[in-house]
Order: C-alpha cells, then sequence, then structure tokens
C-alpha cells in the first residue's frame, strides 16, 4: 500500500480481546471504566476515540462527527478482557489493592471483575527488582515461555470467541536497558530466546508472542520492549502495528502543553524542576534506582526536543531539567506533581511558574489505555504495520523511524492523529490555511 493511499478498513464486527500484561492500578481502572461506561453510569471522560469530534472538509460545511462514528471502531460491548500477572489476585482483588476505585465502584463492576483472573505471568526479577509474586511460568529457557504466552493468546480467544486481539503492557516499568546485539535482528532475537539471553526482558517476550500471534502490541511503561529492530522487524514481516512508549498521563502531559507554549512566544527557559511523590506500586517499583532510570529517560526526553536549542539557543541553550519521583505511600495512586518553571522575558529578564498538579495516575492513564486498544485494532484493520507515530499523543517517549527524531509537542500530535484519521477515510488533510475564506 502506498502511503497516499486511502486504506481499506476490515469490517470492526465481532469480540476484540484486549490482552493486558500487568493487572495492577491502570489496568483494573480502565476494565472498570469501561463497565461503568457499557452500563451507562459514566461518560467516557478523557477518551477521545468515545468523545472527541473531527472537523471535515471547511468550516462552512459543518461537519464535525464523533470520530467512534467517523472511522470503524470496535464498540465498547464488543471488548472482552484478559491479562497476566505475577500475583495470583483476580481484578476485583488487585483493584481492593490498588485503592483507585471508590467502593461504591468497585462494587458496581464487581461481577466483572471478579471474573478476570490473571494468567501466569512471564517475570524476571532481575528487570523489576521491588516486587515479587507466584503466579509464574517456569520454563526450560525463553523461548518455551514464549510457546506458552502464545498458548494463552489462543487459548484466550478460543475461550472468548475472540476475532481479534490487542495487546496493551501495562505491566511495571522495567530497568533501563538499551537495545543490545541480541536485540539487532529477529534471527538474534529467536536464537537469543532459545539461549535465555539475559538481555532479552520479559515485556520483549510477551510482545513477540504477541507478534508471532497476529496481534498488534502497544506499550504503556518506558521499557525498551517493542523499540528494537528485532521487533520491528517481526512487526513488519507480520504486517502489524506495534506502537509506544509509556503513557502521557500527568506531568508530562501538562509539561507538553506548556513547553509549546512558552516556545511558541519565543519565550527563555533557564530552568525546569518536576518532582513527585507518588505511593502506589508504580511508585514502589520505580523507587528503585534502575527502574527510575527507565522513567527518567522517557520523562526528560519530551523538552529537548520541543525547545530545539540547537535552533535556539540565546533561549534554550543549557536549560537545566531535572524529574524526580519519590514513593510516598500515604498519597496511594493520587500522585502530586509540582513543577517549578523558569522562564526569561523581554531583555532576559526573569520569571517563574509554578504547576501543582494533584492528580490521580490511572484515572489519567485508564482511556489512554482504551483509546490504544481501539486505535491500534483499527490501525491492524486498515493494513497499517510497524510503528504507528500517528498515537504518539499518547506517549511520552514516542517511537519514530530511525532517521527522524520522535514530535513531542502534544498539539502537533494531535493534529496528526486527525488527519491520520481523515487519511483513512479519503477526507481532505486540513492545514488551517483558510485564505479561501476571505477571497
Ligand atoms: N498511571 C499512569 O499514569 C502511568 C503513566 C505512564 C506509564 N505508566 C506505566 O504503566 C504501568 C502500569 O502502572 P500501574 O500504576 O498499573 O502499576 P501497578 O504496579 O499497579 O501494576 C503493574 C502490574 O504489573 C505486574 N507485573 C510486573 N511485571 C510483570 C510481568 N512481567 N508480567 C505480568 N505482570 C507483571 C505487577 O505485578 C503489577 O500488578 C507501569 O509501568 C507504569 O510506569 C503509568
Amino acid at each position: 500500500m502506498s502511503v497516499r493511499e486511502t486504506p481499506q478498513i476490515d469490517s470492526a464486527a465481532g469480540k476484540l480481546g484486549v490482552l493486558l500484561p500487568g493487572l495492577g492500578a491502570v489496568s483494573t481502572t480502565f476494565i472498570a471504566g469501561v463497565e461503568m461506561i457499557r452500563k451507562g453510569l459514566t461518560p467516557p471522560i478523557g477518551s477521545l476515540s468515545q468523545m472527541s469530534r473531527i472537523r471535515l472538509g471547511k468550516r462552512t460545511e459543518n461537519r464535525n462527527p464523533l470520530i467512534r462514528e467517523f472511522v470503524p471502531l470496535a464498540g465498547l460491548d464488543q471488548l472482552v478482557f484478559g491479562g497476566w500477572d505475577i500475583y495470583e489476585d483476580n481484578c476485583y482483588e488487585a483493584a481492593l489493592k490498588a485503592g483507585v476505585l471508590s467502593p461504591e465502584h468497585r462494587e458496581t463492576v464487581r461481577p466483572l471483575l471478579e471474573s478476570i483472573a490473571p494468567m501466569k505471568a512471564v517475570f524476571e526479577q532481575r528487570y523489576v527488582q521491588r516486587i515479587n509474586g507466584p503466579n509464574v511460568k517456569q520454563g526450560k529457557n525463553k523461548r518455551e515461555l514464549a510457546e506458552a504466552l502464545i498458548q494463552d493468546i489462543a487459548d484466550f480467544k478460543a475461550a472468548n470467541g475472540c476475532d481479534r486481539c490487542v495487546m496493551v503492557w501495562c505491566g511495571s516499568t522495567e530497568i533501563f536497558q538499551k537495545a543490545g546485539d541480541v536485540h539487532s535482528s529477529l534471527e538474534k532475537f529467536e536464537a537469543g530466546l532459545e539461549a535465555s539471553d539475559p538481555d532479552i526482558a520479559p515485556s520483549q517476550i510477551y510482545a513477540y508472542a504477541a507478534l508471532k500471534s497476529g496481534v498488534p502490541f502497544a506499550n504503556g511503561a518506558p521499557n525498551l520492549t517493542v523499540d528494537t529492530p528485532a521487533l520491528q522487524e517481526l512487526a513488519k514481516l507480520n504486517k502489524l502495528p506495534i506502537a509506544g512508549k509509556d503513557y502521557k498521563s500527568g506531568q508530562t502531559f501538562m509539561k507538553t502543553l506548556l513547553a509549546p507554549g512558552l516556545k511558541a512566544r519565543m519565550l527563555g527557559l533557564s530552568g525546569w524542576f518536576s518532582g513527585n511523590i507518588l505511593g502506589n506500586r508504580d511508585g514502589e517499583v520505580l523507587d528503585e534506582p534502575a527502574n527510575f532510570k527507565t522513567k527518567e529517560d522517557s520523562k526528560l526526553s519530551a523538552l529537548d526536543v520541543i525547545f530545539q536549542p540547537k535552533f535556539y539557543p540565546e533561549l534554550y541553550k543549557d536549560y537545566f531539567h531535572k524529574v524526580r519521583i519519590e514513593y510516598y505511600p500515604p498519597r496511594g495512586d493520587n500522585k502530586e506533581g509540582w513543577d517549578n518553571i523558569d522562564i526569561f522575558g523581554w531583555m532576559g529578564y526573569p520569571m517563574q511558574i509554578k504547576v501543582n498538579f494533584l492528580c490521580r495516575d490511572s484515572i489519567l492513564a485508564a482511556p489512554l489505555v482504551l483509546d490504544l486498544a481501539l486505535f491500534m485494532d483499527l490501525a491492524n484493520r486498515a493494513g497499517m504495520s510497524g510503528i504507528q507515530e500517528w498515537l504518539s499523543f499518547y506517549f511520552k517517549s514516542p517511537m519514530a523511524a530511525k532517521e527522524i527524531y520522535p514530535e513531542h509537542d502534544i498539539f502537533i500530535q494531535l493534529m496528526k492523529m486527525k488527519n491520520t484519521l481523515r487519511w483513512m477515510k479519503g477526507e481532505e488533510m486540513i492545514t488551517h490555511l483558510g485564505l479561501e475564506y476571505y477571497d
């Protein structure tokens, strides 16, 4: 398919399995929310795929359909959920421990949550050091573990009568890792599975199993996972979409709202300090320096791309950027973030911006999981394979083709996403030029 051709999109009919490695705070909040929406008890707040409209054609045409009516997405009633975790808790018990949902909401969706028990996980302590659980697969080598996941996916599909599946990683953040020799080609990766190469992380085994099973894979954590030549090769070979990394939910969401604004007005930046306190299991995992490094790398990447210090040295050269996450159990999932931003204006006079975001991590992340599941399935049915850069909107550390830098500016990301949806349906791109209204 050439880049310009309007794709044929297969029907969205049938059941869509949403497979979630990691049934913790984000996953259970996501599933609970979908069930509440299905019961008509809440609107799908925070979900573009469900609530946002898309303008088509000229402003005078007044065509603004809902995205979910414009492109053929699976409906929420078509979704079935499954997943893996190292703990044996079903989703109700996991939600109870995560402490995100009110007792009233939890009880309302209890039957569904209780019905979802985790499959045995592929886990390696070295990659997530602070937690350990009993619900873990054993195998002779990593190839056997991958095969066991492939079998899980096939069994889940058969048991639930799924026509298609998508996998969205909601597991813990793994330790920091750069792509190595074993990730350089599919052949080396498969040899590495056989030899249980220590550089193959659990998340990569899930991604491999998904892609071998014809299932698109999106990565909600900052782990390397599919950001390697080996798994990108497999995605291309099997014509499957992949996307990542790391949900852009709280502080980085704020950052990518503010930074493009400061840059647009050519205001300078001398420093940006971001502090966080977080008390959920994610916070506990990130308390380990090797795991925090993965998150830090992901959180730091946005500003340089947005400010382009190379082009604007007087404004953005040498700004100081620091990100801290402190594990503070009393707050649970209710993260508090502080941003202190030192900027300067006309004649170099300094000013400060303070942002104090009292957010709820999983409440912000859950609608992103929904949108990613639906859009990855759409991409798959539209024959779009490899990195789905048009879904950068959802990620702190977007994956992009090797020769380009990733786009971080949320407004460019949104425009790109909507233009991609227009392209999928053969509608005109919107450039916002608008001169024709004044001819
Ligand atoms: N909540 C947010 O706003 C947000 C934003 C960006 C990224 N994330 C990332 O999303 C992920 C999930 O966040 P959360 O708050 O739900 O964390 P969580 O700790 O509540 O849940 C993660 C679950 O993954 C399980 N797990 C770990 N390794 C596994 C493996 N190999 N196989 C199966 N299960 C495994 C853990 O046991 C845990 O239950 C984390 O990596 C987090 O960094 C979250």
